[in-house]
């Protein structure tokens, strides 16, 4: 019998691409992707962010990477599951490998660092009829670069450690956080929630919130299973969807 591979133990590295969640896209498209497949590159020329933004990243320096997975034998309903599975990944890679003491995560996939971001991940999935066919997990983690564009509002692993790192050898490191927490996601998927909310930026403090061009008060109580986020406002607790509400970070 085949045995299932791991995740990462197929990695195709590509110096340029535009996106290599594109990429792996496209070896779906073919018919040629197998489940763990992993694309890095050094470079990409469109890289893709959340809500249709651009993922800008210099050459060389930082993490740029999509892994492959086979999702056809989950309900559809499981991808919150695989999008906190992902983040919970990364947070433990930095917070145990790399001694980070002041990582979190934002809901609802921003890794931070302190009030800044040091990843995202951008989860692209695709349907064979109305089946959940594969799932594209693309994560930018920055490394080495020091300056960002967004208003100093990120961060790097070199800027926050003092450190330079070698881009390849943090996948290799990365990869066994990305395979433990992928073999949680099939069998333990009730354990992800709960690791989740302990990482939770900003939980249970009273902050700003943009809600319709309105700004409120309230406090992040933590994540429900459906992926909402609860927040505390006039002593009720609401639940928001993504893009229901923003976080007002100064
Ligand atoms: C975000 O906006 O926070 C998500 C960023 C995801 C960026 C990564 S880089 C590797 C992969 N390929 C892409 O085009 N995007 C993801």
């Amino acid at each position: 019998m085949r045995r299932t591979s791991l995740i990462g133990e197929v990695m195709i590295e590509l110096s340029e691409i535009d996106s290599t969640n594109n990429y792996a896209m496209s070896l779906i498209n073919e018919g040629m992707a197998e489940h763990g497949m992993t694309i890095k590159a050094d470079y990409q020329t469109q890289g893709k962010g959340q809500q249709g933004n651009t993922w800008l990243s210099e050459d060389s320096k930082n993490l740029l990477c999509s892994f492959i997975l086979d999702t056809q034998s989950f309900e559809i309903h499981r991808q919150f599951i695989l999008n906190m599975s992902a983040c919970l990944a990364i947070a433990n890679y930095l917070q145990e490998s790399i001694g980070l003491p002041n990582i979190s995560i934002k809901w609802p996939n921003d890794i931070y660092a302190g009030n800044k971001k040091m990843a995202g991940i951008l989860i692209e999935n695709t349907l064979r009829g109305s089946c959940w066919s594969h799932a594209i997990v693309g994560i930018g983690l920055n490394i080495n670069q020091s300056q960002f564009p967004t208003n100093n509002l990120a961060t790097s692993m070199s800027v926050e450690t003092g450190q330079h790192f070698k881009v390849k050898q943090v996948l290799t490191q990365l990869l066994p956080y990305v395979n433990h927490y992928y073999k949680i996601f099939v069998s333990e998927p009730e354990r992800i929630l709960e690791e989740y909310n302990n990482f939770l930026y900003k939980a249970g403090e009273p902050m700003l919130f943009k809600k319709h061009h309105e700004l409120v008060t309230g406090k992040i109580l933590g994540v429900d299973e459906t992926g909402a986020i609860e927040i505390e406002i006039d002593g009720k607790v609401k639940h928001f969807k993504h893009k229901e509400i923003d976080m007002v970070l100064n």
